[in-house]
């Protein structure tokens, strides 16, 4: 059995905490010791209006159950307000994660700016903004936790979340690099994509799944990834009905041509069945890795 998860003497922002996801997160961090800033703006899943008694009843149960936190009703948007409001009142910031989060669904050819952009501004530009505003404290005492929340529509693609499935995974490509970036200071950031029975799955979901999907059954994930116990970086875990999965690129071994001669669209045609072959495929880890194939192709044919 491993050594206990503890957030003792730590702070964690969970945005988005006042429902959902979220709340469970925030739960289960107030229960394992953390000072949890519960940030929710408590508006509509399609973004609209603001209501502070979403945050504030989170607060009330984890006070209930004897665990420390406070409400913030900021928008992720103004992430800056949400991490100065956790340094007013607790001093310190160890752990960011990044889960509030709208929908607004529409096919792409009936797809409007508006939708576009409000999904943008709250998935990518507010877990940006808290993000940013928490890095430097992370850097400063050389140790920080950041989750960021994508998701399978982000991965795999999904009717009518064009929108949304842009911002998903988006976030996991901010994941990469600033795992990349924060390893040295011992800032390790990993990305979830969940699935759980929430008012956003609320009737895409068949009844009897949805109350077997309990938002619960993804935050041991959360909180783990978010303690000191892992130091592992860069991950992007499938998670949901109590079941975790790691997910990781896979690229073919591809084919090579010379490129000296150059060579046309029908070489391409005619190797098609080698470059999409992912028999014997490729893990690479980083962009030196990802070159490699592309650098023996260059010296294969160097004069
Ligand atoms: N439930 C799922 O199956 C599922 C699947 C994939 C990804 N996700 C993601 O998980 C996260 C949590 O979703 P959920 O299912 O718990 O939905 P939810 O609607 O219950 O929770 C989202 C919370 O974010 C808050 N929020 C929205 N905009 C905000 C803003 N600008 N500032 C602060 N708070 C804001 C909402 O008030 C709400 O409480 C989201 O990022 C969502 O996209 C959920």
């Amino acid at each position: 059995m491993s050594a206990a998860v503890s957030f003792q003497d730590q702070v964690v922002i969970v945005t988005g905490a006042g429902g959902g996801l979220g709340r469970a997160h925030a739960l289960l961090f107030a229960k394992h010791g953390a000072k949890v800033v519960v940030n929710d703006l408590g508006g509509s899943t399609h973004g609209e209006g603001a209501n502070a008694s979403a945050a504030d009843k989170v607060v009330e149960e984890i006070r209930a159950a004897g665990g420390t936190a406070i409400a913030n009703h900021d928008s992720v948007t103004d992430g800056d307000k949400i991490v100065a409001h956790a340094i007013a009142e607790f001093g310190r910031i160890d752990v960011v994660v990044n889960n509030a989060g709208i929908l607004r669904d529409k096919t792409f050819h009936k797809m409007e700016d508006a939708d576009w952009d409000l999904v943008y501004k709250v998935h990518v530009e507010g877990a940006y903004k808290v993000t940013r505003a928490a890095w430097p404290y992370m850097r400063e005492q050389g140790y920080g936790r950041v989750i960021f929340t994508a998701s399978t529509s982000g991965i795999y693609g999904n009717f009518g979340q064009s929108n949304y499935g842009m911002a998903k995974l988006g976030l996991y490509g901010l994941t990469r690099t600033l795992a990349i970036e924060g390893r040295k200071n011992n800032i390790m950031v990993n990305a979830i994509a969940p699935t759980g029975g929430t008012r956003m799955t609320e009737g895409l979901i068949p009844p009897q799944v949805f109350e077997q999907l309990k938002p619960e059954l993804v935050s041991p994930l959360v909180v783990y990834l978010a303690s000191n116990a892992c130091t592992d970086t860069s991950g992007l875990f499938e998670v949901g009905g109590g079941w975790i999965g790691k997910v990781r690129w896979e690229r073919s071994l591809g084919a090579g041509f010379d490129p000296r001669e150059g060579f046309s669209p029908e070489d391409v045609a005619d190797h098609w069945q080698q470059i999409c072959d992912f028999e014997g495929a490729a893990h690479p880890a980083d962009n030196i890795e990802a070159l490699k194939e592309m650098m023996a192709n260059l010296q294969k044919y160097a004069i």
